[in-house]
């Protein structure tokens, strides 16, 4: 069958494609059907059935006699380390720190914050929980103490299991008093904290709260897996939206097995058995499904590297890897292979690794600019293929189906929608709008097995987010268009979120840790191009009337107040202090026109303006920031 079969027999019955699917999982009990209809356009999937994401993931595997295959490949040249577990040890090492958490008393149900860098501790936390029905809820360790606080008072975890120590090129970053920070902010205490200590620093534990991750499993019985119902969330992860306040995204238990099992061999195209590689963080979606979940729940060998694209040591690290290890798919974000690029641009330290046994790349996360595709394609001689999901989603919405039929690329788009999704391109009056035109990206609900059914203690956010503006359908939050053979093209987002190095992040929430300055008295943030990173906010700061002091000063504050609320991953280095901000007469700040004024496209003044002349104001202001004029090319 090809691609146009398969999305057909979808589109012709979509709960029996998905109950077939779901017979690659192992079930303590199988659901009784696959849809269950709650009402007012809410969903679940496989709801009455009862399953277990460790056993899937992990278990199985060593009963169906693949207990020596290596489950996880650590590869971390920052700390010059390389280490190989079997599924078989996966197995012991996470029944014993399962059962170590349980005999603390962790349950099902409890919630678990886990904030740890790119170590296989961080993957067996997971499953751990996973395990006993625990809610992980993992936090990218380049937020800073605050951001890591608002996540724990809104989860309320039983536990926390930190790390001591990541390690940046050229620093460590300290954990503990990031952890330790946090929960002095937090109204929230965890019952306990668990630290895994790391030979490049020895954190100091709070007595009576933190335990040591060896010491704590000394002695304990391992834990079973505990079955748990279809609807169960896996986990909650915390992802940008339009305000400060994260969206806590929860991942339903079965679908996630069902359709992650799924994209392995029908998008990644691997085997059980081979080596699949997702360069990505815990922190974020595609470290969850495809670093950890998907190709362990698949039967494939994972890779966890702790580097960077380039600098550890090197631009020909991935190649490295790849062909140390024998990735068979390798999966990262655009901007990584664009500082590989930069450093590499002939493509020469490629030919230096044998990538034989590679068969293609992905790449999501951001859009994938064409240059960069056709560089990839030109020195690996390999498929690239785009695809486009989030973190709502949890796998692909659109992508191409290697494993069922390789469709002809077309450089720009992530091609063909996903069995599971059916894609509209909605005008603002929420009818569909012709071939080639661009709208709103719209998902016809019910969503697919494992996408998000709500928002952790936010119904009525999902709702408003996701569901109200066209009834009947989930809004992605993207816009762009479909072409005359089905293809999809990303264009925008429509909402405050911006994607700086292929991570999500709002400029809401950046906003409202600028305007907590005592010298600003309004401010705005956009996301401005960046040749590496794809997008860099930039900040626009009005000061308060009769504030006298240094702009530089002001300035400075403000980057590091950014830093230390939302973390080093915000980015955010540019901003310039402004008279006023351009406003429409009702008052909306016009963020998008500033954001064209800083690219350098070509500006229609709106209609609607306050004061045109603001506009010039703004690129004055930022030229020294190199933006506001015609932009080169780094
Ligand atoms: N813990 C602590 N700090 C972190 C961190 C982590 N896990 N990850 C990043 N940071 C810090 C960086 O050290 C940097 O700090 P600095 O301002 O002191 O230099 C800051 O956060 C910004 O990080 P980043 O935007 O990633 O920039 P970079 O210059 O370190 O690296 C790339 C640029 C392109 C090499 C890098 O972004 C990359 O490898 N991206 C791959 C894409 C990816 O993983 N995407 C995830 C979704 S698929
Ligand atoms: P995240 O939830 O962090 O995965 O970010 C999801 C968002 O990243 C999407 O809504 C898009 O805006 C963007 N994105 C992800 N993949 C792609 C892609 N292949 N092309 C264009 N944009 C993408």
């Amino acid at each position: 069958m090809g691609y146009s079969d398969v999305y057909a027999a979808w589109q012709a019955d979509p709960e029996r494609f998905w109950l077939e699917q779901a017979e690659a999982i192992d079930w303590d009990e199988a659901p009784s059907k696959a849809l269950f209809d709650r009402g007012d356009h809410l969903y679940d999937w496989f709801a009455d059935g009862k399953v277990n994401t460790c056993w899937n993931a992990v278990d199985r595997h060593v009963e169906a006699g693949r207990g020596e295959q290596t489950a996880i490949i650590w590869d971390s040249p920052v700390t010059h380390t390389k280490r190989w577990i079997t599924f078989f040890e996966l197995r012991n090492r996470v029944a014993t720190l399962a059962g170590a958490l349980r005999a603390k008393g962790v349950q099902k149900g409890d919630r678990v914050v886990i904030y740890m860098p790119m170590i296989p501790e961080a993957l067996e936390a997971m499953l751990a929980c996973a395990r006993l029905g625990a809610i992980h809820s993992v936090v990218f360790g380049g937020f800073a103490s605050h951001e890591l606080a608002v996540r724990i008072d809104d989860a309320k975890p039983k536990a926390i299991i930190a790390a001591s120590c990541g390690i940046e090129p050229g620093r460590i970053v300290h954990y503990k008093p990031l952890l330790d920070g946090a929960l002095d902010q937090a109204s929230h205490k965890p019952d306990f904290c668990v630290i895994f200590q790391r030979e490049q620093e020895v954190a100091e534990l709070t007595p009576g709260r933190d335990v040591n991750w060896h010491g704590f499993q000394f002695g304990v019985e391992p834990a079973e897996c505990v079955p748990v119902e279809g609807d169960h969330p896996a986990y909650i992860l915390y992802t940008s939206g339009t305000t400060g306040a994260p969206k806590g995204v929860v991942r339903p238990t079965a679908g996630h097995l069902v359709a992650l099992n799924w994209t392995m061999k029908n998008i990644y195209n691997v085997e059980p058995g081979e080596v699949f590689w997702a360069a990505s963080d815990v922190g974020w979606v595609v470290g969850h499904s495809y670093i950890c979940y998907a190709p362990l729940i698949h039967g494939n060998t994972t890779v966890v590297f702790e580097g960077k694209p380039v600098g550890t040591p090197d631009a020909g690290t991935f190649w490295r890897v790849i062909e140390e290890h024998g990735v068979r798919s390798f999966f990262t974000a655009p901007t990584a292979f664009r500082a590989v690029k930069r450093q590499d641009p002939a493509g020469e330290m490629v030919k230096d690794y044998d990538l034989s046994g590679l068969r293609a790349i992905y790449l999501a996360g951001e859009r994938a600019d064409p240059d960069t595709i056709e560089w990839l394609q030109k020195t690996t001689g390999k498929p690239v293929y785009d695809h486009w999901w989030q973190t709502e989603t949890g796998y692909t919405i659109a992508g191409n189906p290697v494993g069922i039929e390789p469709l002809p690329v077309k450089i720009g788009s992530p091609t063909v929608a996903m069995p599971g999704y059916d894609i509209r391109i909605l005008g603002e009056d929420g009818h569909e709008v012709p071939d080639g035109e661009l709208g709103a990206i719209a998902v016809k609900l019910p969503l697919p097995p494992g996408t998000l059914p709500t928002l952790w203690n936010a119904p009525e956010r999902f709702r408003k987010s996701y569901l109200d503006h066209f009834p009947g359908y989930y809004e992605t939050g993207d816009a762009g268009m479909k072409d005359e053979d089905g293809y999809l093209w990303i264009m925008a987002r429509t909402d405050d979120v911006i994607n700086v190095a292929g991570h999500r992040l709002s400029t809401g929430g950046m906003e409202e840790v600028l305007a907590g300055h005592p010298d600003v008295a309004e401010c705005a943030v956009i996301g401005v191009k960046d040749d590496l990173k794809g997008q860099l906010p930039m900040g626009f700061l009005c000061l308060n009337a009769g504030c006298d002091r240094p702009h530089e000063e002001i300035v400075r504050e403000c980057v590091a107040r950014v830093r230390d609320q939302i973390g080093p991953v915000a980015a955010f280095k540019l901003a310039a202090v402004v008279d006023r901000l351009p406003k429409t007469r009702s008052g909306k700040i016009l963020r998008a026109t500033m954001a064209k004024v800083a690219d350098g496209d070509e500006v229609r003044t709106p209609a609607t303006i306050d004061d045109p002349a603001i506009l010039d104001e703004i690129r004055d202001a930022i030229r020294p920031l190199g933006y506001g004029g015609t932009r080169v090319s780094a």
